[in-house]
Formats: C-alpha cells, sequence, structure tokens
C-alpha cells in the first residue's frame, strides 16, 4: 500500500526521497512522485508506474538540489493510476504540498463544499481535498501544524498524511489516524515515513506515532501534539534489523530469499519459549492465565495466507485444548454480527500489524468485551498496539509480497499458543507438551531438508508451463495448505488455481478436472491411517480422469507411488506439524512458474504488501 517519505536535513532531499521510495517498493504500488521546495515554489514530479518512469522524468526534467523533500509511491483508491493522480498533490494557490496513505472517507461532500467556493481541482482523488484544505488555512495565516490539526478534525477515515509549505521551507508536518507513520531521528536531519524501511540507511532511532497526532518536524526539532493542540509523546524504539536484512542477498527475488530463510525464521519463533521450569512460557502474553482459563470459545481472524495460518491453527488448537475455534475473514467478521462475549479470545494474525481489515475486525471485539491476542511480525505496528497481548513471529523484514517465512511463523507462533493454552488448562501432560514441542524444534533442519531437495520443482515448472489452470488438493491441516498453494500461484504466476478440500472434490470440483489439468495433493503421514487412505483414492480419482498428478507424500510412503507422475518427498513429521514442511514445494513451485513466466515476483500486479484500506 502506499509509501510515504519525508526529510529535511542537509542532503540533497530528491535523492533520499527517492532511495526511500525504493525501499518501500514492496509494500506495493502504481505510480510514485517526488516534491521539493525552492525559491518559494513547489517543484514536482510524478508518473504513473513504477520508480523507473519517475527516475526517468527527473532525469529528463531534474529538480533543485534541496534541503527538504516529499515522496509517495500510491496505491490507487480513488482515482485510476494516472500520472495526475499520483501524489503530491498541491494547493491551488500553489502553497502546500500533500502526500496520504488511507482514505478520506468524505471527501466527495468535502470537495462539493471546496468546488462550490471556487476551488479548481487537478485529479481524481480525496487526497487533493487535503491540499485543498491546508492551502486554503495557509493562505489565511496559520501555521502549517495548526492548519493539519484543524483539518485532520474535518477528515473521516483512515489517514497518514505529510506536507510541505513554501512559506516555512523548512518544515515537515505529518498526522495520522488508523495508519502507520514513523519519525526516523537523526543528527541535524528528521525523517517521516510509512514504514521504518525508508531509513534505515540513514538513521537506527525512531519515533513511532500514536493514534491522532500531529508532528512538526525541521532539521532540529521534532514536535508532537494531538489533534486538539495537547503536547503528546510518541513512542521511542532502535530498530534491530539493519539495511542488509531487507536486501536480497544474491537471490534474485526478496521472496525467494525469504523461502530459503524459512528454517532460522521458524527457529527464531521459537527461540526462548520455554521457561527455567521446562514450562512453556509465551512472555508479552499479558492476559492473566485465570482469565484464559475462563475462555469458552477462540476466534481467529485474519486476512490471506495469515487467514490460512489461522485454520491451521484450528485444528492444532482444538485438538490440544478442546476448545471450539472459529475462523474468520476478517472483513467479513464485523458485518455478521458475530456472537463475542467477556469469554471469548480473539486471535488476530497478521504480519503487518497494518491491515485495515483486521484491524477493523479486532476493534468489534474488543467493544463486545473480548480479549485479543495479536500474533504479528512486525513490532509497535498498529495491531499489536491495539490488543491485550502478543505473540510476536521473529520471521524479520517480509518484503516479497507474496507471504512465506511470515506464514510459516505465524503458523509456528499457532502451535506455541495452543500449546501454552493446553498447558495452562491441563488438556495436555507435560510430557505429551514437551513432545510436540521436540518435534517443533527438530522442525527448522527438516524444513532445510525440503529446501535442499527443490531442485526437481525447476522442471517440474517447466513441464507445467502454460497449464491454464491448477487445483491442489489436502485433507486436515492439509486443507489450508492447499488453499495456500493455490494462492500462491493466483498472486504471482497469475494463473487460475484452486484449493479443495479434497473430500470436497466429488461434490462439484471433480467437474474441473480433465487431460493434463494438474492436481497437487498434500498427502497426510501414513500413521493416520484413515486420513491417508482416503487421500490416496482422491489421488486415483483424478488421475482416473486424466489429471497430472503432482503428489507430496512422505518418506517411505509407497502406497502413492503407482498413482503420483510427480512425486514430491516431505520429511516425516506428526500430522499436526506437517503444514511447515508441506509448503515449501508449493512457494517454491509458484515462485519458479513465476520467474519462468517473466513476471515480477515480488511486486505482483494490483497489490500491495500492507493493505492498509479496508
Ligand atoms: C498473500 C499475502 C496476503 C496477506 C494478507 C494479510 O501472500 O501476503 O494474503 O497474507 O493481505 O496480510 P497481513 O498478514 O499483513 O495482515
Amino acid at each position: 500500500m502506499c509509501g510515504i517519505i519525508g526529510y529535511v536535513g542537509p542532503r540533497v532531499a530528491r535523492e533520499v526521497v527517492v532511495a526511500g521510495l525504493r525501499r518501500m517498493e514492496y509494500r506495493g504500488y502504481d505510480s510514485a512522485g517526488v516534491a521539493v521546495i525552492d525559491d518559494g515554489k513547489i517543484e514536482l514530479r510524478k508518473k504513473a508506474g513504477k520508480i523507473g518512469n519517475l527516475e526517468a522524468e527527473l532525469q529528463r526534467d531534474p529538480l533543485s538540489d534541496t534541503e527538504i523533500g516529499i515522496g509517495h509511491t500510491r496505491w490507487a483508491t480513488h482515482g485510476g493510476p494516472t500520472d495526475e493522480n499520483a501524489h503530491p498533490h498541491i494547493s491551488a494557490n500553489g502553497k502546500v504540498a500533500v502526500i496520504h496513505n488511507g482514505i478520506i472517507e468524505n471527501f466527495a461532500a468535502l470537495r462539493e463544499e471546496l468546488e462550490t467556493v471556487g476551488v479548481p481541482f487537478q485529479s481524481g482523488t480525496d487526497t487533493e481535498v487535503v491540499a485543498q484544505l491546508l492551502g486554503r488555512e495557509v493562505e489565511a495565516g496559520a501555521d502549517l501544524a495548526a492548519a493539519m490539526r484543524t483539518i485532520c478534525k474535518l477528515l473521516e477515515g483512515a489517514f497518514t498524511l505529510v506536507a510541505i509549505d513554501v512559506t516555512q521551507p523548512d518544515r515537515l508536518v505529518a498526522a495520522r489516524r488508523d495508519s502507520p507513520l514513523v519519525v526516523g531521528v537523526g543528527t541535524d536531519e528528521n525523517f517521516v515515513a510509512s514504514d521504518v524501511a525508508a531509513f534505515i540507511e540513514f538513521t537506527r532511532s525512531a519515533i513511532e506515532l500514536g493514534q491522532d497526532q500531529v508532528v512538526d518536524v525541521n532539521r532540529e526539532l521534532i514536535t508532537i501534539t494531538d489533534f486538539a493542540g495537547n503536547p503528546a509523546t510518541g513512542k521511542h524504539y532502535q530498530v534491530t534489523w539493519d539495511l542488509s536484512a531487507a536486501e536480497k542477498a544474491g537471490y534474485d527475488w526478496f521472496m525467494r530469499k525469504e523461502i530459503f530463510e524459512q528454517p532460522r525464521a521458524v527457529a527464531d519463533t521459537l527461540l526462548g519459549r520455554h521457561g527455567e521450569d521446562g514450562a512453556l512460557k509465551l512472555d508479552a502474553l499479558h492476559i492473566p492465565e485465570s482469565h484464559l482459563r475462563t475462555v469458552d470459545k477462540i476466534i481467529v481472524v485474519a486476512c490471506g495466507t495469515a487467514y490460512y495460518a489461522g485454520l491451521v491453527a484450528k485444528y492444532a488448537i482444538e485438538h490440544w485444548t478442546r476448545i471450539a475455534v472459529e475462523v474468520e475473514i476478517a472483513s467479513e467478521f464485523r458485518y455478521r454480527d458475530p456472537i463475542i462475549t467477556g469469554r471469548t479470545l480473539v486471535v488476530t494474525i497478521s504480519q503487518s500489524g497494518e491491515t485495515a481489515d483486521t484491524l477493523m475486525a479486532i476493534r468489534h471485539a474488543r467493544e463486545q468485551g473480548a480479549r485479543i491476542v495479536a500474533i504479528c511480525n512486525t513490532n509497535g505496528s498498529t495491531i499489536p498496539r491495539e490488543s491485550d497481548a502478543v505473540i510476536y513471529t521473529h520471521a524479520g523484514p517480509e518484503i516479497g509480497v507474496a507471504s512465506t517465512k511470515g506464514f510459516i511463523t505465524q503458523v509456528t507462533a499457532c502451535y506455541l499458543l495452543g500449546l501454552y493454552l493446553a498447558q495452562i488448562r491441563n488438556t495436555m501432560f507435560g510430557d505429551e507438551i514437551a513432545q510436540v514441542m521436540n518435534s517443533l524444534t527438530a522442525a527448522p533442519p527438516l524444513i532445510q531438508k525440503v529446501l535442499d531437495t527443490l531442485e526437481p520443482i525447476k522442471d517440474l515448472a517447466r513441464t507445467l508451463l502454460g497449464k491454464p489452470s491448477f487445483l491442489f488438493l489436502g485433507r486436515h491441516v492439509g486443507f489450508p495448505i492447499a488453499l495456500e498453494g493455490a494462492l500462491k500461484l493466483k498472486e504471482i504466476a497469475y494463473v487460475h488455481a484452486e484449493g479443495f478440500a479434497a473430500g470436497e472434490l466429488k461434490h462439484g470440483p471433480i467437474a474441473l478436472v480433465d487431460e493434463g489439468v494438474p492436481v497437487f495433493v498434500i498427502v497426510p503421514p501414513r500413521s493416520r491411517e484413515q486420513l491417508h487412505s482416503k487421500v490416496v483414492s482422491n489421488i486415483q480419482e483424478v488421475r482416473a480422469r486424466g489429471a497430472v498428478t503432482v503428489v507430496l507424500a512422505e518418506d517411505g510412503d509407497d502406497e502413492v507411488v503407482p498413482y503420483a507422475d510427480f512425486l514430491f518427498r516431505l520429511p516425516k513429521v506428526p500430522t499436526i506439524l506437517q503444514p511447515l514442511v508441506s509448503v515449501v514445494p508449493l512457494q517454491y513451485f509458484a515462485c519458479e512458474l513465476a520467474t519462468l513466466l517473466g513476471y515480477d515476483v515480488d511486486q505482483p500486479r494490483n497489490l500491495a504488501k500492507s493493505v492498509t484500506v479496508e
């Protein structure tokens, strides 16, 4: 979703700003722009398409070297992805330039009021309303920060805004509501951005702004207030990861690098979860055990891949704790009037911690009296801040838009939560928990083993290149993995793919099976005899109808051999933990196919990494 950066300091602002936009490319965008102030005037360049287009424009028509600048990558909401609609937007009187992430829900009414008094508009965006409102305030003599506070009170919706003003050319003023904003604190220079990645090259010292705050930034000073003008404080922190963690380290794609980081990511997520007495501990779980013992229902809310992690969680948590678990797509949650009581525990899963649908779902749950546990990868992001407790996954920055290590660590954190609840509610014996923990601890080298045997997947991708449709089948925890395998393929290779619970096949989807349709099947371990034999039958059913079968089965499972056109071996793990190994070849297959098709794997069309609009 939109990326925002503002800079004030001794460096050449446009260079800092464009470099920052590059670092935020992973958020997904469809146009980009930069504005600086020189000699009492705003200079602006903006272009639809990739940042390369903006850079070409800057080559053709350079901006002045200035000490202040703002830049933006836009993911279109109101108004198509055109040059005109790209940010920054300038007020009609030329005084103010603004960039914005989020949606101004009442923009149409505000625009009508402004047009009635003769304010001309240049774009079809909601953002331009903000530029015009600020321009008028400043024209009337208001200080930029005061102007920002005044107009924020008029706005409905979610926003991060950054503005510059030709009459006060040494200041950046920014505001936030329900959309991320961090200040990068430098020496004789400061930054504002939607993401620390934008300025990590220059400083690791950051301040996270709170809800409904305005920050006024010059080279030396950072002044924070609330919308009423009362002094306020943000949250100071040091960014613990460095630039190299956000770079590709020799891989062609961030996604591929992130697939290969999964053993370490899972190990890091498991790190330090045992107390001295050997019992499982989740440090940041600040909900009292006494309350967790009274929980009578868990609702998992999440979107996309994180939702599929939630589906895996259902199998594990119900099995280990005997608490009923519902899994909800976050965007549907609050609109169906869910039944929530004080004994409901809502578990929310989000890599970015900024997904608007998920955020709104947990706010709704909170209002109804539920306690919220967040499983999140992004330290200090909005969702964990608004939750009662958080289990951080330690995947490190995930840059590829298609989530990989984000997913596998979410699944790991869900296992930890399930085992922890089982421990405090005595639904498993200590040695049973220890046994699962041992299997979990043994998982990273097994994931590595899968990574070491991926070479044949490359040939498979070449063989299946050009197939218009793919099906994925699984049962039990293999079902969410089938959904995830299909989603990865849709997202980055733009081919039709669907995941099904294998047992559902005969209730309709089998009609899709035709000569040559590739069907991926995730086979459960043989130790789950009934489950296993049902899936083996499903493979035979699709093969009998001409499908090309790609079978993922554990080492030593010979029963599947006669029915597999392509067989990928998975290391032996307990059934519930199988997603940790079975998802990897599916991620890799999607990455390979998209690469062969010549697509931009890290930034698939129409998608954003952090979806901050509902
Ligand atoms: C798929 C993908 C998305 C996200 C979803 C939720 O590869 O990345 O489906 O999983 O947008 O995002 P987070 O986890 O940031 O809330």
